[in-house]
């Protein structure tokens, strides 16, 4: 299948992983591939771990064994502030109550996604001449043009949610990860943002992996895998 481990943005290989003073593992993965573009759907229930494999992929825990190789650099090879530094360079990130700061105007919020990474600064330039331009260009797509200079607190929690989608997206990561982005969103809503947020992430190759306990939201996805089925810890986690 995923034979090629060089092309791949993600590879995990043989990971096991167990919270400190923990008896036995709470994740253990034979394989693990996000291919380029790709748009992965990952679901399990409440409690599975969805959380706790995204904060691997992130370099902030730490596997007891096992290889992570992102865009194919392997996480433990570099030191903390240049793990910070790939992560910033090269992933997106929304969770699910977004971390917008509130106080800020949502333009100033959406650029944040690119303040500490020159490399997406230059894409972003690349894209729409100035970090600025792609930032009102994608609150335009995404439907929020009219609200780049209100503070993030005076938003919709459905606009919040996609300020949060253009700032992962600014300076075109080549991954955007989202923890459980559509909880707070009605069915409808969560379809529209499902697909804004797809159609956003495909103009620039930006691949997507979303992790859910909702298996409704598979449809539309590249590949859609269940964490309980991919894990084969049987350790005590739900007990
Ligand atoms: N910091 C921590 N220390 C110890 N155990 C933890 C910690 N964080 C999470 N866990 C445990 O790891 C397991 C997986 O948690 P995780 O947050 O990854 O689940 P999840 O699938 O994201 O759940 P949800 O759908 O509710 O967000 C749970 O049993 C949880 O209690
Ligand atoms: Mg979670």
């Amino acid at each position: 299948m995923n034979s090629e481990p060089a092309r791949m943005l993600i590879d995990l290989r043989e990971l096991e992983f167990g919270w400190p003073g923990s008896k036995s593992p709470a994740l253990c993965i034979g394989q693990f591939t996000l291919a380029p573009a790709e748009k992965l759907f990952l679901y399990g229930p409440s409690g599975c771990g969805k959380s706790t494999l995204l904060a691997l992929l992130a370099g902030i825990h730490w596997p007891q064994t096992g290889q992570i190789k992102i865009l194919g650099q392997d996480l433990a090879a570099l030191s903390a502030s240049a793990r910070d530094q790939f992560r910033a360079d090269h992933m997106g990130y929304v969770f699910q109550q977004f971390n917008l700061l509130p106080y800020l105007p949502v333009l100033q919020n959406v650029l944040l996604g690119c303040r500490f990474s020159r490399q997406r600064q230059q894409r972003a330039r690349a894209i729409a001449g100035t970090p600025e331009r792609q930032a009102m260009d994608l609150l335009e797509r995404l439907d929020l043009g009219g609200l780049a200079s209100q503070q993030a607190r005076q938003l919709s929690v459905g606009q919040q949610q996609r300020v949060a989608v253009a700032r992962a997206l600014i300076g075109a990561p080549e991954i955007l990860i989202a923890d459980e982005p559509t909880s707070a969103l009605d069915e409808a809503r969560r379809d529209a943002f499902v697909s804004l947020l797809f159609d956003c992430a495909s103009q620039q190759q930006t691949a997507v992996l979303m992790v859910s306990h909702d298996a409704r939201l598979a449809s539309g996805f590249d590949r859609s895998l269940s964490l309980p089925e991919l894990n084969t810890a049987n350790g005590d986690m739900h007990a």
